[in-house]
């Protein structure tokens, strides 16, 4: 989009030729004229009735708008903001959230399809420090669907009941928390091992005559271990579930001392 004067003039431009503005950003009019003009060709190409980016919308907000500009020209606009969503999560539970959201995202037509949209998504994830499927993208169109798979491969996502789409990936952190929460549990079965057989190697010592006892217990112990071994590799094939983890810990710590009695019995 050309304009009659160099957008440099009117905005603070980085070494990447973006600049990055607050809606606390103080205005001129320059600056309104290509906040409007941009926002409403990025409206014209979405086919929206309503504007998603005007100086009213953005100036006394919290969103943040990303500018691409080369001399007089604007090339691109990329628009996010912070907004509290109610979503459904990969259990189908409604949860809270407040992810960043795309809310516009315009390139102008001469221009597309030239990498300057992802310069400009680029630009933005940097600043934010955010992954891609960290974001919410509001009523995102064919292209930028195409756009989020090309460059960071995302494709699936969980529909909600509003505009926003929430990649499946989102939920991610969630996995990953049990994944953690699953490999301390085994690290303190591996010590309960131990103690075990510490305690084992001492009752062998003070009671020898047992020792028969001893071994059909351990074996019997080993048995009901692998048993519930593969009862966990079978759960953790399922949607995790935060009660699993209560559960695996009551089970060892019910088995550990059991069989901790039994020793002290003999
Ligand atoms: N048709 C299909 N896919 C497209 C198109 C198109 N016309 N244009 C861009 N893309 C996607 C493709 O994946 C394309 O890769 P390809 O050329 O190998 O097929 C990729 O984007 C190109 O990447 P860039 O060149 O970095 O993207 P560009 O500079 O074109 O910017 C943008 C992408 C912003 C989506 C731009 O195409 C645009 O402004 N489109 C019109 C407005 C729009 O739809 N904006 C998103 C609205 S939704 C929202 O804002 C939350």
């Amino acid at each position: 989009m050309q304009f009659n004067f160099y957008l440099s003039k009117c905005m603070p431009v980085n070494e990447n030729g973006i600049t990055i503005l607050n809606g606390n950003q103080k205005r001129n009019p320059q600056l309104d004229d290509v906040i409007t003009i941009m926002g409403e060709a990025s409206a014209l190409a979405q086919n929206l009735k309503q504007l998603i980016t005007s100086p009213t919308r953005f100036f006394q907000t919290d969103q943040k708008l990303y500018i691409k500009s080369e001399g007089k020209q604007c090339l691109g606009i990329l628009k996010i903001g912070r907004k509290n969503l109610f979503d459904r999560d990969l259990n189908g539970a409604i949860k809270e959230i407040q992810p960043i959201c795309v809310l516009d995202f315009y390139v102008h037509e001469s221009v597309q399809r030239k990498g300057i949209g992802k310069e400009l998504f680029e630009e933005m994830l940097r600043q934010e420090m955010l992954r891609p499927e960290k974001l919410a993208y509001d009523r995102p169109s064919p292209k930028l669907l195409g756009f989020l798979k090309k460059y960071y491969n995302l494709s699936s996502y969980i529909p909600q009941n509003n505009s926003y789409v929430i990649y499946s990936q989102y939920f991610d952190f969630n996995y990953t928390n049990v994944a953690q929460q699953h490999s301390a549990q085994q690290s303190y079965q591996q010590q309960q091992s131990t103690q075990l057989a510490n305690q084992y190697r001492v009752q062998q010592e003070q009671t020898p005559m047992k020792m028969e006892q001893l071994d059909q217990m351990m074996q019997q112990m080993s048995l009901e271990s692998e048993q519930q071994y593969s009862q966990y590799q079978k759960n953790k094939a399922q949607p995790p579930c935060v009660t699993d983890q209560k559960q695996y810990q009551n089970m060892y710590q019910t088995t550990t001392g059991l069989m901790s009695a039994q020793i002290q019995r003999r």
